[in-house]
C-alpha cells in the first residue's frame, strides 16, 4: 500500500515565530500513524522550522528552488542551499509559480532534475486552468505537465518524487474538484506514469490532490483509490484543520 502523504504549503504567510509555533504544534499534536506529513515554509523560515522539527519525522519542503547550483542569480536559492537550510524536499511547478511567475515546463523540468540530483525529494505540481478544463484539455495539460516535468528523470529516482494534482480553478477558491473528477485525473496520471516508466513505478507513486482541501472534504477525496494524500494551502495555516486532514487520511486509508 502507498503511504498517504499530507503536506502543508504555507505559501507567503506567517512570520518566524508563527511558523515555528505552527510546526511545533503540528509535531506535538499529530499522531502521524501511517501518514507522511510535511510542511513548506517560506525560504527564510526553512532553517528555523527545520530546527524545530528535527527528529520528528515531519518533512520540511521549500516552495521552490532554482536549478543552478551557485552563481550570479540574484534572488534565487539553489537545491543545495535548501538542503543546507535543513529541508529534505521541495515543491516544484506550483501553479502560482507557473501562472504568476511564468515558469515554463522546461524550467520546471530543470528544477526537478537539479533538485533530485542534489538529493531532495520533489513534489511536482500539475493541473489545468478553468479554461483548459472547459475546453476538454484537462488530460492533455496534465499529460504535458507530467511528461515534460519528469523528462530525464530515471525510474530509480521516482521513489523521491510525489505528484500533486492541483486544478488551478480549485486553488484558494473554495471550489474543490469532486472526488470523482479528481480520481479520474489521478488514475489518468498513474496510467501515464506506467507508460512512461513501468507499472511498479506507477503503483508506488504517491499522487496528492490539492485545491481547497479542508477538514470536511478531505475524507471523501482521500477515500478515492488513486488519491494518496493532499497538498493543503489555506487549511494548513492553522493546527486544527491540518490535523483533521491528517486524521482524514488515516481514516480514508483504514490506518
Ligand atoms: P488551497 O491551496 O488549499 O489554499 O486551495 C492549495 C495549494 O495551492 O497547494
Amino acid at each position: 500500500m502507498r503511504k498517504p502523504y499530507v503536506a502543508g504549503n504555507w505559501k507567503m504567510n506567517l512570520d518566524r515565530a508563527g511558523a515555528v509555533k505552527l510546526a511545533q504544534e503540528v509535531a506535538r499534536q499529530s499522531d502521524g500513524r501511517g501518514v507522511e506529513v510535511g510542511v513548506a515554509p517560506p525560504f527564510v523560515y526553512v532553517s528555523a522550522v527545520s530546527e524545530a522539527l528535527r527528529g520528528t519525522g515531519i518533512h520540511v519542503a521549500a516552495q521552490n528552488c532554482y536549478y543552478e547550483a551557485s552563481g550570479a542569480f540574484t534572488g534565487e536559492v539553489s537545491p543545495g542551499m535548501v538542503l543546507d537550510a535543513g529541508a529534505d524536499s521541495v515543491i516544484i511547478g506550483h501553479s502560482e509559480r507557473r501562472h504568476i511567475f511564468g515558469e515554463t515546463d522546461e524550467q520546471v523540468n530543470k528544477k526537478v532534475r537539479s533538485a533530485l540530483a542534489a538529493g531532495l525529494n520533489v513534489i511536482l505540481c500539475i493541473g489545468e486552468t478553468l479554461d483548459e478544463r472547459e475546453a476538454n484539455k484537462t488530460e492533455s495539460v496534465c499529460e504535458r505537465h507530467t511528461r515534460e516535468g519528469l523528462k530525464g528523470v530515471a525510474a530509480e529516482q521516482m521513489a523521491k518524487v510525489v505528484v500533486a494534482y492541483e486544478p488551478v480553478w480549485a486553488i484558494g477558491t473554495g471550489k474543490t474538484a469532486t472526488p470523482g473528477q479528481a480520481q479520474e485525473v489521478h488514475a489518468f496520471v498513474r496510467g501515464l506514469v506506467a507508460k512512461l516508466y513501468n507499472k511498479q513505478t506507477a503503483d508506488a507513486l504517491r499522487i496528492q490532490y490539492g485545491g481547497s482541501v479542508k477538514a470536511d472534504n478531505a475524507l471523501e477525496l482521500m477515500s478515492q483509490a488513486d488519491i494518496d494524500g493532499a497538498l493543503v494551502g489555506g487549511a494548513s495555516l492553522k493546527v486544527e484543520p491540518f490535523l483533521a486532514i491528517i486524521a482524514a487520511a488515516q481514516k480514508a486509508k483504514g490506518l
